[in-house]
């Protein structure tokens, strides 16, 4: 008699982060301008994940904006459409927002997602000292700060807790050395080591159980792509992870297939550093758009909604307008579109579905083709 044995891999362990289970502990990381609505964000909180619409510049592929009318006023609409769409693909799971503190509508998109009802807010491009007060009328809505240290997470609960009486429900720890979009150290500190999750993951989590009975989970961000590394950031201490970039290539993810199949397309050599309007270093995909930025040709410069708090397009007419450009690559439109991107995406070889991603995480091992 023959005994067939199949590998098995342990369950991954559920997340709590305040009133709300993750089945699995994942959170999707929130991808600007469109890349991530309702169609990614349902589609991961039906498998146990976090689903997170990012909130900024959300109305411009949208019905609500009309060029050179109210983009603000659009965004609030397009965030409850958005919502709404997401609850009725998935009813029952966690499904949250992701804020840019540095944009000039942050508190406005914070109101608008806890009226929407909103199971977490992630916020990162800033410390979100606020956010309990914009947050208030609902306990219920999680608040998840993203940090690049253990200094601003103290900072930040110090804080917190003096002037709201509230501490924050889990921290992202985003990894500038493997992340994409916005980068949360200077240029100068790019790439070294002391900013990597190996090394700041493990001071959080110290930190969260000494001082916190583990009761502030620490979630790691940037360069999780398969078991792995999900097995990999546990021993580090983290108690959960975001990933974003392994979700690029889904069917269900926002953006226009021109903008999954440039992932597709490109090797290790293909990621850039640009530096954002917002005062950031951020992490690209080199396009004709990269191309030409780099050699100071033309882009797209004009400021159409004063979008970001301070912006070296606007204020120094230097840089581009960054919301313009990633609309433009969310659209399929390479030649003038800005593709932000973490180290992992260009792995991608194909699209596959979300919850083909989860079965090959919680298996342990790739989907068959
Ligand atoms: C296309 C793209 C857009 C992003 N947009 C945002 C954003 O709007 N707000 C934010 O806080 N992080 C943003 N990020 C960062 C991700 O949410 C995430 O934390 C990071 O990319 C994690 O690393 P990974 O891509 O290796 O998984 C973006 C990342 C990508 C790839």
């Amino acid at each position: 008699m023959t005994t067939t044995t199949t590998s098995s891999v342990p369950p991954l362990p559920a997340l709590q982060i305040g009133e709300h289970t993750l089945k699995v502990p994942i959170i999707q990381g929130g991808m600007g301008v469109r890349v991530s609505a309702h169609g990614l964000a349902a589609a991961v909180a039906n498998e146990g994940g976090g689903g997170i619409i990012a909130t900024v510049a959300l109305s411009l592929a949208s019905k609500h904006y009309k060029k050179g009318k109210d983009y603000y006023k659009a965004n609030i609409k397009a965030l409850q459409d958005e919502f709404t769409l997401a609850r009725e693909i998935s009813p029952e799971g966690v499904i949250g927002t992701n804020c840019m503190v540095a944009i000039r509508d942050f508190e406005t998109m914070v109101r608008t997602s806890v009226e929407c009802e909103a199971d977490m807010i992630v916020c990162g491009a800033g410390l979100p000292l606020r956010l309990p007060e914009f947050a208030a009328s609902r306990p219920q809505t999680a608040l998840l700060p993203i940090v690049s240290s253990l200094r601003a997470a103290k900072l930040l609960t110090k804080r917190w807790l003096k002037l709201y009486k509230r501490r924050p429900d889990a921290f992202v720890f985003e990894d500038p050395n493997t992340a994409g979009g916005h980068l949360g150290v200077s240029r100068d500190q790019l790439f070294n080591k002391k900013h990597s999750s190996d090394v700041v993951v493990p001071q959080l989590a110290e930190w969260s159980r000494k001082e916190y009975n583990d009761e502030i989970p620490i979630i790691t961000a940037g360069g999780v792509w398969d078991r792995k590394d999900i097995d990999h950031a546990f021993d580090l201490g983290a108690k959960g992870v975001q990933m974003a970039s392994r979700f690029l290539c889904t069917y269900e993810c926002d953006a226009h297939e021109n903008f999954k199949n440039a992932f597709i397309k490109a090797t290790a050599a293909d990621i850039v550093i640009v530096d954002s309007p917002a005062g950031l270093p951020g992490r690209a995909l080199n396009t004709p758009f990269t191309r030409t930025l780099f050699r100071g040709g033309d882009v797209a410069d004009k400021c159409f909604a004063t979008c970001l708090d301070h912006c070296s397009c606007r204020e120094d007419k230097l840089t581009f307008c960054i919301a313009t450009a990633l609309h433009n690559s969310q659209q399929g439109s390479l030649e003038d579109g800005l593709i932000f991107t973490g180290t992992n995406a260009v792995r991608h070889t194909r699209m596959m579905h979300v919850r083909d991603v989860f079965e090959e995480i919680k298996n342990g091992r790739p989907a068959p083709d």
